[in-house]
């Protein structure tokens, strides 16, 4: 689960110059900042309630808090507490989905991952796709150690896309959380870099890494 009011912990200290994060690139997909053009595009995922279902926040009901949503991503982006990247056909550069690392504890090497996807757009890879760019990201180039995801273990689509990556199923945590009146558990997964299935390395590239000269103590430049 990963929503727009997550918690910082005070390890998450990426140093970032501006709110444009790295563009990855895959097959199909690449990965981008969000910007105001996609505003239409990420208010339909969020405030879907089917894409919202299992989500650590309610839908999202109003043009002010889809606002507030695009300010959260791009303040998030800047202070480098939760990177949330666009989810970008390569054929039409629409946004269809988002992937997110929150939570960041470069200290100790870790982050969470979070990830939302239109409805119309289930089932074809994309997310998988998605996260194998965004794994490669986050253990060749900033060096994390173990990512975790916290999933609703009714969220069947979720668990499989967390599991086709060789993500382990690490706790069940009871009542984790209390969203539109309903109490909700929580499976805790995790994946180490050195149990990670690597894609094959012509799968995705990472643009403007001259621009991250500082990846050994994982500060993020841009
Ligand atoms: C979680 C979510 C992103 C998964 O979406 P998805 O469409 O199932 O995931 P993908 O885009 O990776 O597609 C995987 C499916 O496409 C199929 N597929 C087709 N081509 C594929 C390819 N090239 N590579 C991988 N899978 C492919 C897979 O077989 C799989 O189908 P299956 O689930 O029937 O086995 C989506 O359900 C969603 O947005 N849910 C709401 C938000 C949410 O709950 N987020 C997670 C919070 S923890």
């Amino acid at each position: 689960m990963n929503g727009p009011t997550e918690r910082h912990g005070p390890g998450a200290a990426v140093e970032i110059m501006s709110s444009q994060l790295p563009e990855i690139v895959a097959d199909r997909i690449r990965l981008r900042t969000i910007n105001e053009s996609d505003l239409d595009q990420i208010s339909a995922i969020f405030s879907d309630p089917k894409v919202m279902r299992y989500w650590s926040t309610p839908p999202l009901g109003s043009p002010d808090e889809v606002r507030a949503l695009m300010k959260e991503i791009e303040t998030g982006n800047e202070e480098g507490s939760m990177l949330k990247w666009g989810v970008a056909l390569k054929s039409t550069d629409a946004v269809i989905g988002t992937v997110t690392l929150f939570h960041l504890d470069l200290t100790q090497g870790r982050a969470e991952v979070g990830y939302a996807q239109a409805q119309a757009y289930w089932g074809h890879g994309y997310i998988h796709e998605a996260l194998q760019a965004l794994l490669r990201y986050a253990f060749e180039e900033m060096k994390l150690r173990r990512i975790e995801a916290d999933v609703d273990p009714r969220n069947t689509a979720s668990i499989k896309t967390l599991e086709r990556l060789g993500f382990l199923r690490e706790g069940f945590l009871r009542e984790r959380w209390h969203v539109s009146g309903e109490l909700q558990d929580a499976f805790f997964y995790g994946l180490l870099e050195r149990d990670w299935i690597r894609p094959p390395a012509q799968t995705t590239t990472c643009g403007n890494q001259e621009q991250f000269p500082n990846q050994n103590n994982l500060s993020v430049r841009r």
